[in-house]
């Protein structure tokens, strides 16, 4: 097994790797294919060798979405997906919550987070504690968390859900009011979409906090004909103002079905690269902002990941009984 520091771009690296990087050359530039290809190469051989599969979250690099992932999707996909490997390790390129979440639901597999340090600002904004003292303010109110929150967490609450199905779920519980933490952002939108009374925590995603309807309006003002397409996580003046909203994958599926000319993908920036690579007839505006946790995750930490199989993702077995059944009624729960 090479260590990053001997791997080299050779002809025949060049080579086995010319086809993977045919798929993202409209977004990676040839001048860095030679960084990323001895990593990529390296990576694809030893998955085979650990029986591994790579788990990729859409904001992650089009190297590593497009280069070595098995399998990408927004959280729910990621969650669903986790469910249905025969692979003995599983490297989620993601952030901590979603490698938790594969954990949780493969307590058997080895499970690798290739950075220490992806977190979430939406899982540090609310500990266990704080959804033990919400349920004693509001006793037999039904707990729902967004999937970005801690094992802890989770372990709290009755059901967990994503961007993707939380109006499925808090309408699955078939009660007048709901606490929907720790998203502020998506618990709004969400209870524009239901007649269930909803109660929020007041955390945000520090990545969608930042758009603005103003810059909506001034992106609208300098680009003609522009779809806008936002993540639930943003503010309530961006949703406003925005043609369509969904999870990081109903964004992906409107841009293939509606083929827009022109679009703005109102969330983290590597996305519309990562989409840009199957829709070449559709204009992506950029606004970029970087998810710094996703970000840490790299090709050189996904390698070191599957040489030393570390770090691994480990919950205490008690702990993890209680936060899997929340994420097992949330896939039990069917799509609109
Ligand atoms: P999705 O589930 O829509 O992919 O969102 C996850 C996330 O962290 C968005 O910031
Ligand atoms: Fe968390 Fe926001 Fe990053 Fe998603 S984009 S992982 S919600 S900090």
């Amino acid at each position: 097994m090479p260590e990053v520091s001997e791997l080299a771009y050779t002809a025949d690296v060049a080579a086995a790797t010319a086809p993977i990087y045919e798929r993202m050359k409209r977004v990676v530039p040839a001048v860095e294919w030679p960084f990323h290809a001895p990593l990529v190469h390296a990576i694809n051989e030893l998955k085979r060798e650990r029986n591994a599969v790579v788990l990729a979250h859409n904001y992650q690099t089009p190297e590593i979405f497009h280069g070595v992932a098995d399998i990408v999707g927004d959280s729910l996909a990621l969650a669903a997906q986790a469910t249905r490997t025969d692979a003995d390790v599983i490297v989620l390129a993601g952030v901590h919550f979603m490698a938790e979440t594969a954990k949780l639901l493969n307590p058997s597999k080895t499970v690798l987070i290739p950075s220490r340090n992806a977190g979430c600002s939406l899982a540090d904004s609310i500990t266990a504690a704080d959804v033990r003292l919400l349920r004693e303010a509001h006793p037999g109110v039904p707990v729902v968390a967004y999937v970005n929150t801690s094992a802890e967490v989770k372990a709290e609450v009755d059901i967990c859900c994503t961007s993707g199905n939380a109006v499925e779920v808090v309408e699955s519980l078939g009660a007048e009011r709901v606490l929907f933490l720790p998203d502020e952002y998506l618990a709004k939108y969400v209870a524009t979409r239901t007649s269930v009374e909803i109660i929020a925590w007041t955390g945000h995603c520090e990545v969608h906090e930042r758009f603005t309807g103003a810059e909506i309006s001034e992106f609208r003002s300098r680009f003609d004909r522009l779809t806008v397409i936002a993540h639930p996580e943003c503010p309530p003046d961006v949703l406003a103002a925005a043609d369509f909203v969904g999870s990081t994958a109903r964004m992906i599926d409107f841009v293939g079905s509606e083929k827009p000319p022109r679009v703005l993908m109102v969330t983290e920036c590597s996305m519309s690269d990562n989409v840009a690579v199957a829709s070449p007839e559709t204009e992506f505006v950029r606004p970029c902002n970087l998810c710094p946790h996703m970000k840490t995750v790299t090709l050189s930490g996904i390698l070191e990941a599957l040489r030393t199989l570390e770090p691994r993702v480990e919950i205490a077995p008690d702990l993890a009984a209680r936060a899997r059944l929340a994420v097992e009624r949330m896939l039990a729960v069917k799509p609109k």
